[in-house]
Formats: structure tokens, C-alpha cells, sequence
């Protein structure tokens, strides 16, 4: 028998001591019965309902503390920036309690609104340096805490694009040197669906739209493009729609409702439309809401 067909070389695809390089089949009931695995409660997930028809497409400008036009489960996939309380224009100026208590309730309304197995993903930028405030720290426990499922965190590389800041503190000191931050974090939760678990079924007459090269990119933990210029999007944070395009991607088929409950100027919702998804957004701001839209048909106008 040649080494490369012995036992010990097969066996090196079930999780051992030192790992292992293949994983396609990969054995990982041995890790996942270890006890330190949290268990999965899909008792209080719910049912997925079908929105009404005219309730999708559409920007609706008030707070999504209430996303009443929703039913219970009827979203697939939840994307979204949230305002950070920094002194952007539509920032108020909250204690961290406050700030935590706002994103706490637009949680627990996506976990109420979202379907058994759809996901959330939460793009979130820590903050400040005297001290660091690491509230994607804050938005994992609190979606822990809301129910939801942690299934990755990708790091958000946005290289040049981040900016020149000289914010180094103390130049070649070790007095007190200051990180520059030049990525971002992109959290993804899923609520546990009770018969699949992690898995989503294509919903009938729905289909997968992601292609290889795609896929093989948007698996990997780090990724790497340019932000949106906030001037060419008029609003002081959006994201590029590359981000929630790559999302809707991997995580929804055809026809899926995507959401975004603090939508500014619609990324999510042009990265939807064009990808054949239906979309969902709030905003306080009634001026976002309205160049929301105008992006929206101009990206449609133009596919
Ligand atoms: C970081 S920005 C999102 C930018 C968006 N991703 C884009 O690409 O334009 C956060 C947005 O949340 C909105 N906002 C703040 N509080 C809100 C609330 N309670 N409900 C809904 N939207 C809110 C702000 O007006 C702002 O447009």
C-alpha cells in the first residue's frame, strides 16, 4: 500500500490534532460534538410567510425600530450599515446604552422579520483611539443575544481606498503609536432554521445566480475593494454596492426579499434589483429615501 493510500492519509480528512488540508467531504462530527459547541436553539425561528407584493420594492421613510409593512419571517437576507453616532449629519448624539438600545431594537425587529435560515449582515467600522471602540464587538453580542447565529466575520481590506490619514500619534515613538484602521468588518448571522439547521432550500422556480470564480472569492474571509466616494453617492457613509452585491450573491436565490433597515441611498436595493432579488429599505431621512429611489431606477434603467 503507497503512503498516499494508507489509513493514516485518508484518515487525515476527519478533524484530527493537526487538522487537515483537504476538506472536500471533510468528517467534522468529532469537532462538532466536542463540549464546548453551543447548542442550537430553533425552538422560537417561526414560519416563513410571503410578504404582500405591494409591500416589496419599496423605501419607507421612518425608523425600522417598527418595520410593520413586514411579516414575521418574510425576509431572506438582511444587509445593512448601521449610523454609527459619530456626528455624521443624521447622528444623534447618544450614550454608548442609548446607542446599543437603538441597534438592539432594529435587531430584534430583523429577527423578527427574517425567515427561518435567512441571513444578516451587519458592515460596521470600529471607532476612535483614546480609547478604541470595538463595536463590532458590541453588534456580535447583541445579535447573540437577539437569537441570532454567528457565521462568519469578513474582514473588509480597503487598501489605498481607506484614506492617507497620518492619525499614527507618536511618529516613530514608541510614546504612543495609534493603529490606522484601513479595513472594516462585515458580520454575518443566520437565524437557525428548525429541519435544516444552517442550510436554505431553493424556494420553487428559484435559482442560484453565483458563478465559480464568485464564489471561490466571496468564501474567503478577506475582502479586498474600493469604498464609495461619499460625494458621488450624496450621502457622508454609504458603501459600494460591490458589498451587498457579493451577499445577495452567496446567501439568496432568485426572487429572495432582501432588506436593509438603515438603507441611506439604496446600495442595497440596486444591488438587489439587479440581481433579480426583491428589496426592502428604511430610513429616517426622507432625503436619503428620495435619492434612494432615483439611484434605484437609474441602476434599472440601466441593466
Ligand atoms: C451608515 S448610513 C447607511 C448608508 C448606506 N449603506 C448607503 O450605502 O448609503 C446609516 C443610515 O441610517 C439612517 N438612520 C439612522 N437612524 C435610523 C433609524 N432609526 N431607522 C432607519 N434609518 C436610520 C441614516 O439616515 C443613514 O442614512
Amino acid at each position: 500500500m503507497s503512503t498516499r493510500d494508507s489509513p493514516a492519509r485518508r484518515k487525515a480528512t476527519s478533524t484530527s490534532s493537526f487538522g487537515a488540508g483537504g476538506r472536500i467531504s471533510h468528517d467534522a462530527s468529532a469537532y462538532y460534538a466536542r463540549a464546548f459547541q453551543p447548542e442550537i436553539d430553533a425552538s422560537n425561528v417561526g414560519v416563513e410567510q410571503t410578504a404582500p407584493e405591494d409591500s416589496l420594492d419599496r423605501i419607507y421613510a421612518h425608523s425600522s425600530e417598527d418595520m410593520h409593512e413586514l411579516p414575521d419571517g418574510s425576509v431572506h437576507l438582511m444587509v445593512t450599515s448601521p449610523p454609527y453616532n459619530v456626528g455624521k449629519e443624521y447622528d444623534e448624539d447618544l450614550t454608548m446604552d442609548d446607542y446599543r438600545d437603538l441597534l438592539r431594537r432594529v435587531l430584534a425587529e430583523t429577527w423578527r422579520v427574517t425567515a427561518p435560515g435567512g441571513r444578516a449582515c451587519v458592515n460596521v467600522a470600529n471607532l476612535g483611539r483614546k480609547p478604541y471602540i470595538p463595536l463590532h464587538a458590541y453588534v456580535i453580542a447583541d445579535a447573540a443575544e437577539t437569537g441570532f447565529q454567528m457565521r462568519g466575520e469578513i474582514i473588509w481590506d480597503k487598501g489605498a481606498g481607506a484614506g492617507t490619514s497620518t492619525a499614527w500619534g507618536s511618529w516613530m515613538s514608541a510614546s504612543n503609536p495609534t493603529l490606522r484602521d484601513t479595513h472594516e468588518y462585515i458580520l454575518i448571522f443566520q437565524k437557525p432554521h428548525p429541519k435544516t439547521g444552517f442550510g436554505r432550500r431553493a424556494p420553487n422556480g428559484s435559482e442560484n445566480t453565483i458563478g465559480k470564480e464568485d464564489f471561490l472569492e466571496s468564501t474567503k474571509s478577506v475582502w479586498r475593494f474600493s469604498p464609495q466616494s461619499a460625494k458621488r453617492a450624496s450621502h457622508p457613509a454609504p458603501f459600494p454596492v460591490e458589498l451587498p452585491r457579493r451577499l445577495i450573491q452567496l446567501y439568496t436565490f432568485t426572487g429572495d426579499v432582501v432588506l436593509d433597515p438603515f438603507i441611506g441611498t439604496g446600495a442595497t436595493a440596486i444591488a438587489a434589483a439587479i440581481a433579480g432579488r426583491r428589496y426592502v429599505g428604511y430610513d429616517t431621512s426622507a432625503e436619503y429615501c428620495a435619492i434612494a429611489e432615483e439611484r434605484i431606477a437609474e441602476a434599472i434603467a440601466g441593466t
